[in-house]
């Protein structure tokens, strides 16, 4: 059976580029050269035990993953944090956001370390609390402050999050945004209640459109870049989804223009998105959901079928080789890593639970006592959602 081959071009391969060191790592980063990585992640590991759990999220490079505990997308991953209360060290491999929660999420004498403090998040940083207080302010002069529930894409700071625990909102992922939403409207019975949607504009409007019955005329855009926010009060007043001016530069880049020459070139491609994808991508895709639905799906896909996958490419290559009998294809022309994905590369872990044998916590993440309080009030709302998404 051939596979459709569209060339990968993975990050440094062949070559031995010099580790990108992000910010500054206290003592000695092994160079990424070093032959015995390998063997040294495996040796303070192994030196740890149970002491240490290891998270990893999908998007994560294969070198790292394979060192993983457990491995998920950003709500199993939050659930799986709290799964092992003797650790006393929680090794987040993913980026800032969701060590931050790992933190909220697991007891006061567990700690969790960040192997490269610089794996941030670009969407995470389009929210900051000052700009959505002062939106939270706009709502109020608009009249219509009581009648919106707040409700943030995890991807945010835990700052962000304990906004929308203080005010009545909560949290979601990108696999359950639809039930999260319902239980958001549900707060104010009797009215048509609105949403203020934090930060990823895309995830907001692919869930209020292809789950919740609602037009693209119900959403407005709040930037917070423009005075007001860049609408009216009547405009406001007109919405029922106001979506955060925030998006991800990975999943921002695919393209409804690829879609339709990769549905030319290949009948009977199936296309397969995350909810981070522009609408109209989403609107063009037979199927869309986090990265857990991705990998689901391309595991009980059949032998022979054909895949085009827009989300990070660390995931989709992984697909690929796990998955020879199908032909699997990334959504983009480009390479599309996740740049700060990819800074927790092998030296920083190694670097990271070599300290922790020696007895020293590096690159420690921890939420400041009220912001963690009000956060957990967001958070917890989202994992006692009834059920599943219906994409899980
Ligand atoms: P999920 O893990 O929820 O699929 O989100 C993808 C993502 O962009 C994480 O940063
Ligand atoms: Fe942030 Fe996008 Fe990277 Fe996820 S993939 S960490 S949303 S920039």
């Amino acid at each position: 059976m051939s596979t459709v081959d569209l060339p990968l071009l993975p990050l440094g391969k062949g070559r031995d580029l010099d580790a990108e060191r992000g910010v500054e790592c206290p003592g000695d980063l092994p160079p990424a050269s070093d032959p015995h990585l390998v063997e040294r992640a495996r040796a303070a590991k192994e030196a740890l035990g149970d002491k240490v759990f290891i998270l990893g999220h999908h998007y994560q490079r294969d070198e790292v993953i394979q060192f993983a505990d457990v491995t998920g997308d950003s709500f199993k991953l939050a659930r799986d944090a709290a799964a092992r209360p003797d650790a006393e060290y929680i090794v987040f491999c993913g980026v800032h956001f969701m060590a931050e929660s790992a933190d909220i999420l697991t007891s006061e004498r567990q700690q969790v370390v960040l192997p490269d403090l610089a794996a941030g998040c670009s969407m995470a940083d389009m929210a900051r609390l000052r700009q959505v207080e002062d939106a939270w302010d706009a709502l109020a002069d608009a009249g219509i402050q009581d009648l919106v529930v707040p409700v943030t894409y995890m991807n945010s700071s835990a700052d962000i999050k304990a906004f929308c625990g203080r005010n009545g909102g909560l949290v979601c992922t990108s696999s359950n945004a639809d039930v999260a939403l319902e239980w958001a409207m549900a707060q104010r019975p009797g009215v048509d209640a609105k949403i203020l949607f934090l930060p990823d504009q895309h995830l907001g409007r692919n869930t209020a459109v292809l789950k919740m019955g609602l037009t693209v005329d119900d959403c407005v855009v709040w930037d917070p870049m423009k005075k007001n926010g860049g609408l009216t009060p009547e405009e406001l007043q007109a919405a029922r989804f106001i979506l955060w001016k925030g998006h991800c530069s990975v999943h921002g880049r695919f393209s409804a223009a690829v879609v339709d020459e990769l549905r030319e070139q290949h009948p009977g491609i199936n296309i397969l998105v995350h909810p981070e994808c522009t609408h109209e991508v989403c609107l063009k895709a037979d199927l869309i959901g986090s990265t857990e639905f991705i990998i689901k799906t391309i595991e009980a896909a059949p032998a022979g079928s054909i895949w085009a996958i827009g989300t990070e490419l660390n995931l989709v290559n992984r697909l690929r080789t796990d998955h020879p009998d199908k032909s699997i294809v990334f959504l983009d022309r480009n390479v599309c890593f996740c740049s700060t994905m990819n800074r927790i590369d092998l030296p920083h872990l190694v670097w990271a639970l070599e300290n922790l044998v020696a007895g020293n916590v590096v690159n420690r993440i921890e939420v400041d006592p009220d912001t963690e309080r009000d956060a957990l009030v967001a958070l917890q709302r989202m994992l006692d959602l009834p059920g599943k998404s219906h994409r899980d």
